[in-house]
């Protein structure tokens, strides 16, 4: 059940990204705190067990939208049924990324703008969809995943990092033009977590980023999703245009 007094008690929150992993943690941690949902991802099948699983124990039918991030009109149609069904938006994560990872001499050109456009163009555009409505409210929470190689950069992955380096600029500069309107903007650069993005590494590339982690192991999507809480709640109210590592004292 979510508790009465939950942290994100009746907030309204658009989660991107949420039919696995980290962003169905992120979810279903929103919701166990009161929230309620709007879970998006590619495909509603994809989201229908998180949106069972929320109902179970919250009695609540979440409000989901199938769309790809990289499609503006779908990502407006959402904000629009969000603002027709609960009359606000409180909180955005968006959380949708992908890899498509190789040598930078060979990326092809798709490599590149398939990453791009999903990781950096996908975040602002659902950051421009809910931007007018919480202006408007003046008040709103948007939490972006960046990731810690969008800090330091990695070998293999130069379109990953650009396009994460991309968010955690993006965020700052937004976080500067929304500040007077208390719309707060924060990214999370979370280092190795264990989720089928992770999975599909080789095992020698997972033991070497295991060396590099001064805890000595790897972050679960819960370690992320109560990062994430603390940004979309009152807690954090102060903070904004800020970026917080969760990554076992991998970047420090
Ligand atoms: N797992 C890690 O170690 C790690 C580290 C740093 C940052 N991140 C970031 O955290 C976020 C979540 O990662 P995860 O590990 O849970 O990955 P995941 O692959 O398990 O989940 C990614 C989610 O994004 C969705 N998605 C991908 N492309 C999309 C698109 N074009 N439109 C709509 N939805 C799309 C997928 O359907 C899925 O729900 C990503 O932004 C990722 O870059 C993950």
């Amino acid at each position: 059940m979510p508790s009465a007094d939950g942290r994100l008690k009746d907030k309204v929150a658009i989660l991107t990204g949420a039919s696995r992993g980290i962003g169905r943690e992120i979810a279903l941690l929103f919701a166990k705190e009161g929230a309620q949902t709007v879970l998006t991802a590619r495909s509603l099948e994809s989201l229908e067990a998180v949106a069972k699983e929320i109902a179970s124990f919250s009695g609540l039918a979440p409000l989901l939208c199938a769309l790809d991030v990289k499609d503006s009109h779908k990502i407006d149609e959402c904000v629009d049924k969000t603002l027709d069904k609960y009359g606000c938006v409180d909180i955005l994560v968006n959380n949708a990324g992908l890899t498509r990872d190789g040598l930078f001499v060979r990326m092809s050109d798709d490599e590149w703008d398939e990453v791009l456009d999903t990781n950096l163009k996908g975040t602002f555009l659902f950051m421009r969809a809910v931007s007018k409505e919480m202006m408007k409210q003046r008040r709103g929470k948007i939490i972006n995943m960046a990731s810690v190689v969008g800090l330091v950069g990695n070998a293999g992955q130069a379109n990953y990092a650009a396009s994460k380096a991309g968010v955690i600029a993006l965020t700052k500069s937004v976080a500067k033009e929304l500040g007077s309107r208390n719309v707060l903007v924060n990214a999370i650069a979370p280092g190795f977590i264990d989720t089928e993005m992770t999975q599909a590494l080789r095992d020698e590339t997972k033991n070497a980023i295991l060396k590099a982690i001064p805890v000595g192991y790897f972050g679960k999507p819960s370690d992320v999703a109560k990062t994430a809480l603390y940004l979309a709640s009152d807690e954090s109210n102060f903070i904004t245009g800020q970026v917080i590592t969760v990554d076992g004292g991998m970047v420090m």
